[in-house]
């Protein structure tokens, strides 16, 4: 556990050692230009954007010679070449995975780096992925982010009660896009989903699970991730879209649902259309795309700590923490108003903590965010705090809430 945790950051810090020697496909209209500037664009515009580099056996080596070095710290390299029940969906080989993709022939930048970042996304441990920069800088955005909840003791999926407000959020010129194409997503809010691209709902979001979650090895905390929900951004809530409606690449264009509209008895299939959200530094063609995302740098080439003196190494305490897709793409969606706790806060409530006691007196809850951005002796005094306010608030019974925690502090 120990050493994976610490290899967290250089495997992430990794994910930006390419070179500066790749160039743009030449091509009569270069397809970065053609969304240069946009916040919002159609997924495969951005994907046509992501595949203007070309394959580099150069950089393939250059990546998978860090990657597989990274793996040499890996001390649960064998965990996953025989998992346990009930985690064997995340056993893979993974010298084997990465000689397959040593070999692999691709035709762009992109397919390579997509394929290394699936690998690492489906091991299931959010401390050891590879975020490409450039590939991870859009989001694919659905507006139809989708709830899992009990109706009368049956469970089923429907699109987020708060989806109109929740994306309106994003403002006019994500939804904009949709009035240009007379595309009523608002509609759509509160709809009881009976199929998603032809199967069951929750097999399709076993799928996303599966495949786009990553980060937990547990199957069920991803499936939570696939819905929207609640959570903590720095120290104010905020509504995650969830990994269906938010995923980080952009290879959807649309997915298909049939749903009963609210207010509706009749079904009807429904083709809903993504639309990506860019969340990095402006670039007017793929070559500027290239050199601000993607090419390394002073800053991502990391810091050698061999060169600097005792007394200016940095304090290092254990923290490892899951990067959550969006917290990497910032797509800044508040949690909205009617949703934000009114009881309350607590004494103690402090930072990614929020505490409060229920209206009999008795419950206290305990809503931890995240175990960021405090270090392990920060959280521990703030979590000695909440317990001292529930104990003077005369609170008996406590509940928990670990909802989108993203992250561990560990004591090495
Ligand atoms: C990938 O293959 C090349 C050529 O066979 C080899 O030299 C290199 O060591 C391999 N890299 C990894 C990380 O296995
Ligand atoms: C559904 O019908 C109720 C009652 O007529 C109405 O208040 C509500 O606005 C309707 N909702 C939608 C989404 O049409």
């Amino acid at each position: 556990m120990p050493s994976s945790l610490r290899l967290a950051s250089s495997f992430v810090v990794a994910a930006c050692i390419f070179p500066r020697l790749i160039s743009a496909v030449p091509s009569v209209s270069d397809p970065c230009a053609a969304i240069a500037g946009k916040t919002f664009v159609p997924p495969a515009d951005a994907l046509a954007c992501y595949k203007a580099f070309p394959f580099s056996e150069k950089l393939r080596q250059n990546v998978l010679t860090n990657v597989a070095r990274v793996f040499d710290f890996f001390t649960f390299e064998n965990y996953y070449l025989n998992s346990p029940a009930p985690f064997q969906e995340s056993t893979v080989n993974i010298r084997g995975k990465i000689a397959k993709i040593n070999s692999t022939k691709y035709q762009t930048d992109y397919d390579f780096n997509k394929d290394l970042y699936d690998f690492t996304t489906q091991l299931n441990d959010g401390h050891t992925r590879w975020f490409p920069s450039c590939y991870t800088i859009f989001q694919n955005i659905l507006p139809a982010p989708v709830i899992t909840i009990e109706e009368k003791g049956v469970q089923g999926v429907y699109v987020a009660f708060d989806s109109v407000d929740f994306l309106s959020q994003l403002g006019p010129a994500y939804t904009g896009y949709f009035d240009s194409i007379k595309f009523d997503w608002k509609r759509l809010q509160g709809a009881k989903v009976i199929e998603i691209d032809g199967q069951e709902p929750y097999t399709y979001v076993d799928k996303i699970a599966r495949t786009v979650s990553g980060n937990y090895l547990d199957h069920n905390v991803r499936v939570n991730s696939v819905f929207s929900s609640y959570r903590i951004s720095g120290t104010s809530f905020s509504q995650r879209l969830g990994d269906l409606a938010g995923p980080t690449t952009v290879t959807q264009s649309s997915l298909t649902f049939k749903l009963i509209p609210v207010n509706s008895t009749k079904a009807e299939t429904v083709n809903v259309p993504f639309l990506a959200s860019y969340n990095g530094a402006p670039f007017t063609d793929s070559k500027s795309f290239w050199s601000t995302n993607c090419a390394a740098n002073e800053n991502t080439n990391g810091v050698d700590l061999k060169t600097l003196k005792t007394s200016e190494l940095p304090r290092r305490l254990a923290k490892a923490s899951i990067i959550q897709d969006g917290s990497r793409n910032a797509v800044g969606i508040n949690l909205p108003p009617q949703f934000v706790p009114t009881l309350p806060p607590l004494p103690g409530s402090e930072g990614v903590i929020k505490s409060y006691a229920l209206p009999d007196k008795k419950t206290g809850i305990l809503f931890v965010g995240s175990f960021e951005p405090d270090d392990f002796f920060a959280f521990q005094s703030d979590v000695v705090a909440a317990v001292k306010s529930f104990k003077a608030a005369g609170i008996t019974r406590l509940l928990i809430d670990l909802t989108n925690n993203g992250g561990m502090a560990q004591v090495l």
